[in-house]
């Protein structure tokens, strides 16, 4: 992986809130005294601010809030990696006030992530779970009918994404494949060409939940996004149409979700993320047919999740011998 060991770094202390892949803390040793969390996570809070105030470089999740309390407890924090591509558990201007450099993983998991909203997408249109079920509970009847367990096409319907970044993009690309018609919402529209390219047309917020047939999000959580995905837009959606998030819980009122569901305002939805995470089995969401669910998986894969490892070993050391790392977060 990366060759340069110095004495001076060796001396560096770090802090992994989780263990992370062997290979990774392997490299990580070789350079650095590591201190890896291994009890109770995400890793108490108490305990991180303890654990933070002699180190100079922290590994972190997305589930671990790294506010302005931890980041003032770690005085000679120089560097902040996280193993996610969101850094909304991060208090950005905070690090930054202080110089700290901020690590995170774009790309890799972008087609991982791509993938699983179209999992949820033909999970929810072709009934997969229900499918699933009905067969594992012995309750396969009629072999085959006109009117028997009807889903419905990918083929020709509309679908919205919200959020036309990275992941936005591959998610496009891939309904294309399936001859989907494509609207888009994102705070900065595209280049006409770039438009072309993936063949999507951009529309206001409100038309995009208006007129799709499906509604994909992909936009970043942050203080304009929070709850944004409420009864008021909900409200505006096809009775047919379904709702798919991979992106993060907060972007949608969970209780406005839950009552759409609850009432047919929505026919359905596939959700990767929530409110708070875990969720059980006693969770709302949980008990409803039309609603397919995920832990939290959209790079979960053996691939993604390796390569996730790699860039934020790679972040870290870069951010402390000075240099830029691959990824930085920018306010
Ligand atoms: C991320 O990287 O932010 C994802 O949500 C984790 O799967």
């Amino acid at each position: 992986m990366l060759k340069i060991v110095s004495y001076e770094q060796k001396q560096l202390k770090i802090l992994l809130t989780r263990k992370l892949h062997d290979f990774a803390i392997k490299e990580l040793r070789k350079r650095y005294d590591v201190e890896t969390h291994t009890g109770k996570i995400p890793m108490p809070r108490e305990l991180l601010v303890s654990k933070i105030r002699d180190k100079e470089g922290l590994i972190c999740y997305p589930y671990d809030t790294i506010d302005s309390d931890v980041i003032q407890a770690g005085r000679k924090l120089r560097a902040i990696s996280t193993f996610s591509v969101g850094y909304d558990h991060i208090d950005v201007k905070a690090a930054t006030r202080r110089g700290i450099v901020i690590g995170y993983t774009p790309e890799v998991l972008t087609r991982a992530t791509a993938d699983l909203t179209m999992a949820l997408m033909l999970a929810v249109f072709r009934r997969i779970l229900e499918g699933n079920d009905i067969v594992r509970k012995n309750k396969w009847r009629v072999i085959f009918g006109p009117y028997e367990f009807l889903g419905s096409d990918l083929y020709g319907k509309t679908l919205g994404i919200f959020g036309m970044g990275r992941i936005g993009k591959a998610v496009a690309k891939r309904a294309s494949g399936f001859e989907m018609k494509i609207l888009y919402h994102n705070r900065k529209r595209l280049a006409v060409q770039e438009e072309r390219k993936l063949d999507v047309k951009y529309v206001s917020l409100d038309e995009l939940f208006r007129k799709s047939d499906v509604i994909t999000i992909h936009s970043p959580y942050t203080r304009n996004t929070h709850g944004i995905v409420n009864l008021k837009l909900l409200k505006k959606m096809k009775k047919t149409a379904f709702l798919i998030n991979t992106a993060r819980g907060k972007i949608v009122n969970e209780k406005d979700l839950i009552y759409a569901l609850k009432k047919g305002i929505v026919a359905g939805a596939g959700l990767d993320v929530f409110w708070k995470e875990p969720i059980s089995g006693r969770h709302p969401f949980s008990k409803m047919k039309n609603v397919v669910i995920m832990p939290h998986s959209g790079s979960s894969t053996v691939e993604t999740r390796a390569e996730m490892a790699q860039i934020t070993v790679k972040n870290l050391v870069f951010a402390l011998l000075g240099k830029k790392p691959i990824y930085q977060v920018r306010i």
